[in-house]
């Protein structure tokens, strides 16, 4: 863990450090390494949330595969799901047919899963499993199947590697809880 940058100050503790990270990646990328053996999958990855574990995890992915990239907003600058889900970036290919993984970083009020699943699976998908790094499962507001999870975390706004408090955060190493004076503000 580093801690020598100034934005640490902002988090009240460390959730994963950048070795647990590296660690829980390289696993889930052999797990599907195994259950997507003769196939050649598309994966999604949601952005920008996303990014960082997405690139590692390819990596950790022995087989040939497809990535794309999509996004989509529902948050705004707060910490609070609006549970309104919008695409602001589509795919640039076709996933007729195809066995798609669609990378998250968290799963919250699952909100924006359930409306991508819906979304991917009317495209004519053949199959669809949600990866994700994070899962919050209190705060879940829909019913959804989550196949792959890194963390179940507690009901906590975190941000690192990839995730974010009103855009800023993404490039810090390890996983921290943001202290809630950060956003003590918001309404
Ligand atoms: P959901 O639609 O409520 O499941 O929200 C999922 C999205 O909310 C994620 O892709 C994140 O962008 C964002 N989000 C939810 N919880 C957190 C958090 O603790 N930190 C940063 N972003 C979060
Ligand atoms: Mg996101």
């Amino acid at each position: 863990m580093e801690k020598t940058r100034a934005m640490y100050n902002d988090l009240d503790s460390i959730l994963y450090t950048r070795d647990e990270l590296a660690a829980a990646v390289k696993q889930l990328g052999q797990q599907i390494t195994k259950d997507y053996q003769g196939k050649k999958p598309v994966l999604i990855c949601i952005l920008k949330g996303a990014s960082v574990f997405f690139v590692d995890l390819i990596r950790e992915i022995d087989l040939p595969l497809e990535i794309d990239f999509m996004a989509v907003s529902s948050y705004g600058a707060s910490t609070k799901s609006s549970g309104e889900v919008k695409m602001v970036k589509d795919l640039d290919r076709s996933i007729l047919g195809r066995d798609v993984i669609v990378v998250e970083d968290i799963v919250d009020s699952g909100m924006t899963l359930s409306f991508l699943k819906r979304t991917l699976l009317g495209r004519g998908a053949s199959s669809l499993r949600i990866a994700t790094l994070l899962d919050k499962p209190a705060r879940r507001r829909v019913e959804l199947t989550v196949d792959y999870s890194c963390f179940e975390i507690p009901d906590a706004f975190v941000v690192g590697y990839g995730l974010d408090y009103n855009e800023t955060y993404r490039n810090l190493p390890d996983i921290g809880v943001l202290s809630p004076r950060i956003y003590a503000n918001e309404n």
